[in-house]
């Protein structure tokens, strides 16, 4: 059984590629955090979780502020090169009717969590369910353009890229003045979160998608924000330890869901490994330092980089870019790793076990 998922999500990859050779026809859809935005929340007057002032996007093309989290590219725009696209626009960005909904759309949102209550203190940003109600709306418009049966083949072919979960951490859970960190032990957290997921991933199948890539999270304890909690600026292993779980268990999830919905093509990407080897060995990967953060802010609510902050002089020798998001560099390097897993014969995906 797993080898027929291994070879579906293959088959996915191979024929996402072969689209892009015969024409650039290849279209995906983003939901997500500050960890794929790409300006959404610029949109908002009131959010708190933004990005649109220097230093972020220094080293972007133009060197200016775009919405991203970090100094240069998110790994989204790094894939979409690779893959020939260019990198779906922010949804707040298009006017309803704007034809280029039909390349693509980003409805990644910092800030944005699984569970609604997530990153509260950001004021707005778009929760995962906010996110799947804006698709639904881009579907409706995809109907009114293409007629019903088309629309739902062109769903049904687009790829869609999520990454979620980090927030539901970083700013819920772990916040000790929230009440999901202090109501919840970390398995009732954790039943929460997979039993809201569940629902949104069936929405969104329920919404033609079929081949649906889940990002699993990363070593959160390692981040800068997070180390500054232990008494010598270690990784906080708990952290880990809930976060290995976490994937474990989306990565079931993923596998019942496959079973459950026909023509299901959940796929999990995982890069937990892959950036626990470039904080261990960073100068394996021409990085000096992974234990801090190029923007020196390890303690602000969400550790974003302010534009008074102090920067490193050398931005491509760092990890971390500000205390929660990945340099351009280091996105450079996961998101290399994560197009020869997602779009070669390499079985290193991680493919969703199909036993229980
Ligand atoms: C979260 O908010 C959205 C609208 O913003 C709503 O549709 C949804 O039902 C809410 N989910 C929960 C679990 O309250
Ligand atoms: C999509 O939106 C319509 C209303 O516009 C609603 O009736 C339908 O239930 C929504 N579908 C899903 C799967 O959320
Ligand atoms: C990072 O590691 C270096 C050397 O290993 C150490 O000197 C420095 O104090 C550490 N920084 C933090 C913030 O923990």
């Amino acid at each position: 059984m797993p080898r027929m998922k291994l070879s579906f999500i293959a088959y996915f990859a191979v024929t996402a590629v072969m689209a892009i050779g015969a024409s650039a026809s290849l279209v995906t859809f983003i939901f997500g955090d500050s960890l794929t935005e790409v300006g959404n929340n610029n949109h908002f007057q009131y959010s708190l979780a933004r990005s649109d002032y220097p230093f972020y996007g220094i080293d972007y093309e133009g060197g200016q502020a775009t919405g991203r989290f970090t100094n240069g590219r998110t790994i989204g725009d790094i894939l979409s090169a690779k893959l020939g696209i260019s990198s779906p626009p922010p949804y707040l960005s298009l006017s309803p009717n704007d034809d280029a909904i039909l390349q693509g759309v980003s409805y990644a949102s910092g800030g944005a969590g699984i569970l609604n209550d997530t990153g509260l203190y950001f004021i707005q940003r778009l929760s995962f369910d906010d996110q799947i109600n804006y698709f639904n709306k881009t579907r409706e418009v995809i109907i009114a353009k293409l007629g019903e049966e088309a629309a739902n083949k062109f769903c049904n072919k687009a790829l869609y890229f999520i990454g979620l979960g980090s927030n539901d951490y970083v700013n819920n859970f772990l916040q000790p003045f929230l009440a999901d960190g202090q109501q919840y032990t970390h398995d009732e957290f954790l039943e929460l979160l997979l039993s809201t997921l569940d629902q949104q991933l069936t929405r969104l199948y329920k919404l033609g998608a079929r081949k649906i890539v889940f990002h699993g999270l990363g070593p959160l304890g390692c981040i800068p924000s997070q180390r500054v909690k232990s008494k010598q600026g270690q990784c906080l292993h708990r952290v880990n330890e809930w976060v290995l779980v976490f994937n474990a268990r989306v990565q079931k999830l993923l596998a019942s869901l496959n079973q459950r919905l026909p023509t299901a093509g959940f796929a999990f990407a995982d890069t937990y490994q892959a950036v626990l080897d470039l904080i261990d060995n960073p100068t394996n990967y021409g990085f000096k330092v992974s234990n801090t953060s190029c923007c020196n802010v390890d303690t602000s609510v969400g550790g974003l980089c302010l534009p008074n902050s102090k920067l490193c002089k050398n931005r491509h020798e760092y990890v971390f870019w500000d205390a929660f998001h990945p340099s351009d560099a280091a996105n450079a390097i996961l998101a290399d790793k994560l197009f020869s897993s997602l779009f070669s014969d390499s079985p290193s995906i991680a493919p969703t076990p199909t036993g229980r």
